[in-house]
C-alpha cells in the first residue's frame, strides 16, 4: 500500500520546486499518495483560515508532510502560517543540516554542520502589544520544559548519528533569564550524555566563528529566533538558500521543508533551484524508511551537480527548473 503524504506546495516558487520533488520522488519508483492543500494567504482568502481544518486533519492522519515555502506579509496582516503550523502540531524540533555538495561553488569545502533550532517559542510566540503610542513590547518566552525538551534532541541527535560535539548558542550575557534559563536546561541535559562534548557560546562571537572557522561547530542548539537567522548563515556557508534542506520534528509527525522562503523576486519564472526542497524530500523518504531510494535521489542530485552542465541560475547557471529536475531524473 502507498504511503499517504500531506502536501502543501506553497506560495511564489513553491509550487515550482514541489512539483520537481514530487516529479524525481516519483521517477526513484516511490509510491507515495499525496494529498495537496494550500496554505497561507490563499487558504485565507478561499477557506477563512490560514491553516484550514482539513489540512491539519490530513497532517495528523498521515503523521508526514513535504512543504513548500508560505508567503507571511511584513509589518500587518495575517500570522505566519509556518510558525503557526510547527506550534499547532507541535513540531518543536526544526533539524536543519548544512553540507557541502560537490559542484556547488562555496567559499568552503566540506562543509557538515547540523542547526538544531527550538521551533515553539521565542520571541516566536506572537505577543506584540502597543504599551501607549510610540512604545510596543513583544514577548519572549522561553520554558525549561521545551529548552529541556530541544536540548535532549540535540544530544539525542547526536548521539544516534555519531557527533562529538553540541554548541548552544545563546545572549546570556544579557538576557540572564530568558536565555539563561535556555542554557542552564542545556547544561543539565549535557550530563546525560558523557560522551558527546558540550560547549556554548555568546550568539555573536557564534556568527563571526562560523564565517571565520566554521569547521570548529558540529551540532549547533540554537532558541527560536536565533536558529532562523545562523540556518541562513549556514545555508550562505554551502551554496545558499537554494540548497539546504530541513525538517520539523515533533514526538509523531514531521513536516520537510526547504529553509527558503517564497521568493517573490524569482517566482513563476521557472529559474528557482528545487535542491532544497528535493533534499528535504530525501530527509522525508529516510524518515519513512525509503533509505535506497533516498539514497540514489541523493546521488543522482549530486551527480548533476558535480558534472556542473545543468546547474540554475542561483548557482551560477543558466538552466530552468525542469531542465534541472530532467537532469536529475535522467542521472537516477
Ligand atoms: P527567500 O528565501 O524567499 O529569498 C531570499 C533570496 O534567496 C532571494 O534572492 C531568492 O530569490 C533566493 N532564493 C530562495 N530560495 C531559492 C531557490 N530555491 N532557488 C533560487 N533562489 C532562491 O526569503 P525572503 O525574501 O526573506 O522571504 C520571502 C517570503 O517567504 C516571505 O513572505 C517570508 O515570510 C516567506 N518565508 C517562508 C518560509 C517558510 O515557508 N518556511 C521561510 C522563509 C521565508
Amino acid at each position: 500500500m502507498s504511503q499517504p503524504v500531506t502536501l502543501i506546495p506553497g506560495d511564489g516558487i513553491g509550487p515550482e520546486v514541489a512539483g520537481a520533488t514530487v516529479s524525481v520522488i516519483r521517477a526513484a519508483g516511490v509510491k507515495l499518495q499525496w494529498e495537496s492543500y494550500v496554505a497561507g494567504g490563499e487558504a485565507l482568502n478561499r477557506f477563512g483560515d490560514t491553516l484550514p481544518t482539513e489540512l491539519l486533519d490530513s497532517i495528523r492522519k498521515n503523521k508526514l508532510a513535504l512543504k513548500g515555502p508560505v508567503m507571511t506579509p511584513v509589518g500587518a496582516g495575517f500570522a505566519s502560517s509556518n510558525v503557526r503550523l510547527r506550534k499547532e502540531l507541535d513540531l518543536y524540533a526544526n533539524l536543519r543540516p548544512i553540507k557541502s555538495l560537490a559542484g556547488v561553488p562555496t567559499r568552503y569545502e566540506n562543509i557538515d554542520l547540523i542547526v538544531v533550532r527550538e521551533n515553539t517559542e521565542d520571541l516566536y510566540s506572537g505577543l506584540e502589544h502597543e504599551v501607549i503610542p510610540g512604545v510596543v513590547e513583544s514577548l519572549k518566552i522561553i520554558t525549561a520544559r521545551a529548552s529541556t525538551r530541544i536540548a535532549r534532541f540535540a544530544f539525542e541527535y547526536a548521539r544516534r548519528e555519531g557527533r562529538k560535539k553540541v554548541t548552544a548558542i545563546h545572549k546570556a550575557n544579557i538576557m540572564k533569564l530568558s536565555d539563561g534559563l535556555f542554557l542552564s536546561c542545556f547544561r543539565e541535559v549535557a550530563r546525560d550524555y558523557p560522551n558527546v562534548e558540550a560547549e556554548d557560546m555568546i550568539v555573536d562571537n557564534a556568527c563571526m566563528q562560523l564565517v571565520m572557522d566554521p569547521y570548529q561547530f558540529d551540532v549547533l542548539l540554537l532558541e527560536n529566533l536565533y536558529g532562523d537567522i545562523i540556518s541562513d548563515l549556514g545555508a550562505g556557508l554551502v551554496g545558499g538558500l537554494g540548497v539546504v534542506p530541513g525538517a520539523n520534528i515533533g514526538d509523531d509527525i514531521a513536516v520537510f521543508e526547504a529553509v527558503h522562503g517564497s521568493a517573490p523576486n524569482i517566482a513563476g519564472r521557472g529559474i528557482a533551484n528545487p535542491t532544497a526542497l528535493l533534499q528535504s524530500g530525501v530527509l522525508m523518504l529516510k524518515h519513512i524508511g525509503e533509505r535506497e531510494a533516498a539514497d540514489r535521489i541523493q546521488a543522482a542530485l549530486e551527480k548533476v551537480l558535480a558534472e556542473g552542465n545543468i546547474r540554475t541560475r542561483d548557482l551560477g547557471g543558466q538552466s530552468t527548473t525542469s531542465e534541472f529536475t530532467e537532469a536529475v531524473i535522467h542521472a537516477l
